[in-house]
């Protein structure tokens, strides 16, 4: 049985994502701040907080004792904030980069080093079509989104050589998740900016999740692929 180590998992997006990957015989380790939402034998929970690089560094420790292998990484976890440039409070721009930015880093640097061992490894990184788009109110959002894609890239090229692919996801507004709350309207404005009008649906990522982390993908790497028609 393969392992597939996801963050965020307590809610929204990630934990759609571990309840699907559990239902293909993965076994599941998820990770989030909050306790495990999910009960089943091929669930295992981590309370961790991806913006602390000790939590993160202890928490692979432990996955590497349990299950030996790391098949797959999904960065999933992350914060929205939705403020003007000029009012964006320090202590925002700075949770939000050391969750989403920095939390990505450190769980793909930890987890790599166990795919190095193995020669082999799937990363998928969550970016936004925020990042594509540069939306108005989400420069802060948009930027760490921005920062994982260029880490993605980055690491494609250092990860290589060891059969380690290393790609992002770049999802269109969803039906859950860290959107609830952001203005009908507001919404409305951005998939009217995409290719393809309307929301996403958990199946537009799971479908291509599976792709980028099947065998097969052994020759795609280094890729951002936003859903809903946005280049
Ligand atoms: N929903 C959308 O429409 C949409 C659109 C485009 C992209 N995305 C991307 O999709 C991904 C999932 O988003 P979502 O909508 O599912 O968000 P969500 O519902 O807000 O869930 C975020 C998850 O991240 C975890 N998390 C937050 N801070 C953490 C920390 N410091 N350490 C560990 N875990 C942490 C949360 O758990 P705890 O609070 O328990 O820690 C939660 O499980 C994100 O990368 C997001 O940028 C979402």
């Amino acid at each position: 049985m393969k392992t597939i180590v996801i963050s965020g998992t307590s809610k929204g997006i990630g934990k759609e994502l571990a309840l699907y990957y559990i239902a293909n015989n993965y076994q599941v380790v998820g990770l989030a701040r909050s306790k495990a939402s999910i009960e089943h034998s091929n669930y295992f929970h981590l309370v961790c907080d991806i913006a602390i690089e000790s939590e993160i560094v202890s928490a692979i420790k432990q996955i590497k004792k349990i299950y030996k292998t790391i098949d797959v990484l999904i960065n999933n976890a992350a914060l929205a904030n939705m403020n003007h440039m000029l009012t964006t409070p320090y202590d925002s721009l700075k949770k939000v980069t050391e969750v989403n930015f920095f939390g990505t880093y450190i769980l793909s640097r930890e987890v790599a080093k166990q795919m190095i061992k193995q020669k082999r490894g799937r990363i998928i990184n969550f970016t936004s079509i925020s990042a594509a788009l540069h939306l108005e109110t989400q420069s802060v959002y948009a930027a760490t989104k921005a920062a994982i894609e260029s880490l993605t890239k980055t690491s494609a090229k250092e990860l290589g050589p060891f059969n380690i692919t290393v790609n992002a996801i770049g999802p269109t507004p969803m039906d859950m998740g860290l959107i609830k709350g952001i203005p009908d309207q507001w919404l409305e404005n951005v998939v009217n900016m995409q290719t393809i009008k309307r929301h996403g649906k958990l199946k537009d990522i799971t479908h291509t999740l599976d792709f980028l982390i099947s065998d097969d993908a052994d020759f795609i790497t280094g890729q951002v692929i936003y859903l809903g028609g946005i280049s």
